[in-house]
């Protein structure tokens, strides 16, 4: 008898033993998911009431035709559990249940995001999915769960890599294709084990609603983030994202430049753009900032490629990635409080690899229009924390 196995063999080899450890859904989230999360603005005070409105909302502001299609209910929707373990959402704020609001954030043509925690309580103590994974895993599919986000929360002794991947094989069990997020704050280096586990994870604590500070928890602003992410691109491509927080646009503490800072990095990053806002009530600036859609392009872009800190000179960094079809993108900001001149010849090689000759034209994504070629040197003025974002495409002769 041959000792060949077949195709076919070997196809049901294959499908026995991702049945045995179960495995990551593949080819979904291959560009860094877009959607909302109302942490940021709501914390625990969220309801069926805020969530439709929020999913009108999307849907009428032209959110969800700028590619934002999450809507993710954080902590706090969770009160119990039944006589079987089944995880109970709360009665008085979720009142008509999880599958119909499910299925209403489905009718408005976006997708259900949940959340829950790899410990025995979530961070706000509602109770986390420990012992229940597959339970809960198959609850989610029964309300028509498209995505996940997984805490970190009273996990005690518990090992990161492990718990995580539990509770991915549960969701793989049951069948139904959900975006996994990782949020363990970046304590275990998910980068380093996250790639065949989930589609994003965290890399920091919380954000903060503030361009630069920090608090006792871990928490960080914008340029503190920045910082932390400037190591991690190269653990980050299609189906796998470094995840640097919701958004704080529109949540009222940053200038506008300072939110077109954060919009334009995240976008650098190729982070998930998961606005943190009241989409509800918001000014049409922060609307304008959240659905540029030349900046969300260079964060959608295909290849998913990193920034990388180009050049640093005081409070001036540029930052550079390559984008799709030969074109690049240089994000300049201003990290301090006075006006810096710029003064840049963009005509280089980068990492031996990207060569800018004179050959590309320079378009501001902020203003919408093109401010000059590589052929001449950028000149200009930033003023303090704010932004400068171009994308180099070839000129037409
Ligand atoms: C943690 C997470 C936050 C949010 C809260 C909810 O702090 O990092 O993003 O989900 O828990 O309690």
């Amino acid at each position: 008898m041959s000792g060949k196995i077949g195709i076919s063999g070997a196809l049901f080899l294959f499908l026995c033993l991702s049945e045995l450890f179960g495995q990551k859904f593949d080819s979904i989230a291959m560009t860094p998911p877009m959607g909302w999360n109302g942490w940021n603005s709501f914390k625990c005070r969220i309801n069926e009431t805020v969530i439709r409105e929020v999913a009108n909302a999307m849907v009428t502001n032209g959110m969800m035709d700028a590619g934002y299609s999450y809507l993710v209910i954080d902590d706090c929707w969770q009160t119990g559990r039944d006589v079987n373990g089944t995880i109970l959402a709360d009665p008085v704020r979720f009142p008509s249940g999880m599958k119909i609001l499910g299925d209403y954030i489905h009718s408005r043509g976006l997708k259900f995001g949940i959340y829950s925690d790899a410990g025995n309580s979530t961070c706000r103590g509602r109770p986390g999915s420990r012992g229940h994974e597959l339970r809960d895993a198959m609850t989610y599919a029964t309300w028509g769960v498209d995505y996940l986000k997984y805490d970190w929360c009273s996990h005690g002794t518990l090992d990161a890599e492990s718990s995580y991947r539990l509770m991915r094989d549960a969701l793989y069990k049951a069948g139904r294709p959900v975006v996994y997020s990782i949020c363990e704050w970046g304590k275990n280096e998910p980068w380093q084990w996250g790639k065949d586990i989930g589609h994003l994870w965290r890399t920091t604590p919380d954000i903060i609603n503030c361009f630069d500070c920090r608090n006792i928890w871990g928490g960080m602003g914008v340029l503190q983030i920045i910082d932390r992410m400037a190591d991690l691109g190269s653990f980050a491509g299609p189906g796998h994202w470094n995840d640097a927080d919701m958004l704080q646009v529109g949540n009222g503490n940053l200038t506008p430049a300072e939110e077109r800072l954060h919009f334009s990095m995240w976008a650098m990053f190729s982070s998930p753009l998961i606005a943190g806002n009241d989409i509800r009530n918001m000014s049409e600036e922060t609307l304008s900032i959240l659905t540029n859609r030349e900046v969300i392009a260079i964060d959608q872009d295909r290849l998913g490629i990193s920034a990388t800190r180009w050049l640093k000179s005081g409070d001036l960094e540029i930052w550079f990635k390559p984008l799709d079809r030969g074109e690049f993108a240089f994000c300049l900001i201003n990290r301090g409080s006075r006006t810096i001149t710029i003064n840049q010849n963009l005509k280089t090689t980068i990492s031996n690899h990207y060569t800018i000759d004179d050959s590309y034209v320079v378009r501001d994504l902020w203003k919408h229009k093109i401010i000059g070629n590589t052929s001449e040197i950028l000149k200009g003025y930033l003023c303090p924390h704010d932004v400068l974002l171009i994308s180099l495409t070839a000129r037409v002769y």
